[in-house]
């Protein structure tokens, strides 16, 4: 009892500490260490004029991926060319090395001033997958600005990342910016169809080198809008793991014979009991277990009574929550390993390994001052998430163990729709705050302090 009771108190301090939500007259707050001028994320109009006619350009070049095999070499190169047409400040300054991985990829070194901070890095990718056109208000690969969003096939998946990275380190560069700590930004070009020519050749390529990486940022997560029934505001959700994946090949093997005299059960039958069975048993559901707890937690105050005393207080009341009512997929965080998945399809029927990968690791997402979490938290109001989706980043568990996939655009259920799907588009407005986000990010990175933190509040 006396534990609890310990517990119940540090879970009160984390409510005081940490806000839950974001609030969005507010926006995303920095914070300033003393003594370290910082350059302030004002943009001239000129500069937001061409920034998103730069991602409109790259939206415009159809970088698509169709399968493992097969994807649009000439819009991949083209990408690369236009760039270096865009950014030629990014290529041209003589503490950013830029190479070329895996034909397509693109992996920028940034040398900081202080060899003794331990490098971070930035990840996106330009590829996209395919967008057929029908159904979609403007054509997919338009880049058309209608009612201040950017249309297309990309516009959040992912080329928004690529293009707002890039254009913030340029703004920080031609404000004669230079780094203290290194970083480097990935850009893979085959992300959507398993990312082994890319992320996996510049992971294999930095493991090489011996490089250890502080943390790492990606895509994944979002500022979540009206995905949990009963909570009016948005939250952010950084996600600190990710969910494992894997492809299954079920096989029969039958004596053959004519079908005027069937066996009782047939092939077919056996393979249809066992594709039911998988469905009928899928992986356990870990509602309100690990980081998504102490995120259930943090939100609970958020809703309403009793939610918010049961969220509160889940060591109390978790037997009573009903997952199923107030998890939503993005919070689904499945125990998802490739073994356990085909134990589960076991039968009258092989399962043959198929291609597939565990869940990544947690992340650190305590709070602790000092840890590369508490300086997330210097731009953006928390919570923890399982990403439900795969990305690059699991190709670079062995550079970090601090990988955080979030993205600070709002994103209501919707919008998660047009991702892969139809009418994918990006507010003018958030794609800039997303610049802002990033040229914070970087400043902040410089600053960080893995030991002892000495911020104060703008
Ligand atoms: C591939 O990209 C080029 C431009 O980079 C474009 O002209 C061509 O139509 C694209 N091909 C396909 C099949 O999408
Ligand atoms: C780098 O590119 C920028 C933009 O085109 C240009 O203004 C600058 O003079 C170039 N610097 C060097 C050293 O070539
Ligand atoms: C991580 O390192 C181990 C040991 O060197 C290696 O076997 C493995 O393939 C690496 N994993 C990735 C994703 O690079």
């Amino acid at each position: 009892m006396v534990r609890r009771y310990a517990c119940m108190l540090a879970v009160a301090a984390g409510l005081l500490l940490g806000l839950a939500t974001v609030s969005r007259s507010k926006g995303l707050r920095g914070k300033k260490p003393q003594g370290v001028s910082r350059i302030p994320s004002l943009f001239r109009e000129e500069e937001r004029i061409a920034m998103k006619e730069a991602l409109k350009g790259a939206i415009q070049i159809p970088t698509v991926s169709f399968s493992d095999e097969e994807s649009n070499t000439t819009a991949l190169a083209e990408f690369g060319e236009y760039m270096q047409k865009v950014f030629p400040t990014l290529f041209n300054t003589s503490f950013i090395q830029h190479e070329v991985v895996g034909e397509y990829s693109h992996l920028f070194t940034v040398q900081g001033s202080d060899p003794t901070l331990q490098p971070y890095m930035l990840m996106a990718h330009f590829d996209v997958v395919p967008a057929p056109g029908e159904g979609w208000d403007v054509p997919p690969f338009s880049g058309l600005e209608r009612d201040g969003f950017i249309h297309g096939r990309g516009t959040l998946d992912n080329k928004n990342s690529v293009m707002a990275i890039l254009q913030a380190l340029k703004l920080l560069l031609i404000r004669n910016y230079i780094p203290q700590r290194s970083f480097f930004i990935a850009l893979g070009h085959d992300e959507e169809v398993s990312g082994k020519n890319g992320a996996q050749k510049i992971s294999t390529l930095l493991q090489a080198r011996g490089v250890q990486l502080a943390f790492i940022v990606d895509e994944g997560s979002f500022i979540l809008d009206g995905f949990v029934p009963n909570l009016k505001k948005p939250f952010a959700q950084i996600a600190v793991s990710e969910k494992g994946a894997v492809n299954l090949m079920l096989e029969v093997n039958m004596t053959p014979g004519h079908s005027s005299a069937p066996p009782k059960e047939t092939s077919i039958g056996i393979l249809a009991a066992a594709v039911s069975r998988l469905e009928q048993t899928p992986m356990p559901n870990m509602f309100g277990e690990g980081p998504l707890k102490i995120a259930l937690e943090q939100l609970g105050n958020e809703f309403s009574f009793p939610i918010n005393i049961i969220l509160c207080n889940l060591w109390l009341f978790q037997p009573l929550v009903d997952g199923e009512k107030l998890h939503h997929q993005c919070d689904d965080k499945d125990h998802h390993s490739t073994h356990h998945v085909q134990c589960r399809g076991q039968g009258k029927c092989n399962t043959p390994k198929g291609p597939g990968h565990n869940q990544l690791p947690d992340s650190p997402c305590t709070d602790c001052p000092g840890g590369t979490y508490y300086m997330f938290r210097q731009l953006v109001q928390h919570q923890g998430g399982t990403c439900i989706g795969n990305t690059d980043s699991r190709h670079y568990t062995n550079l970090s163990t601090s990988i955080y996939r979030f993205n600070p655009l709002y994103l209501q259920p919707q919008d998660f729709s047009s991702i892969h799907g139809i009418n994918e588009k990006i507010s003018v407005q958030a794609y800039e705050t997303q610049v802002k986000f990033i040229f914070e990010l970087i400043q902040n990175a410089d600053i960080f302090q893995a030991q002892a933190p000495h911020w104060h509040e703008l």
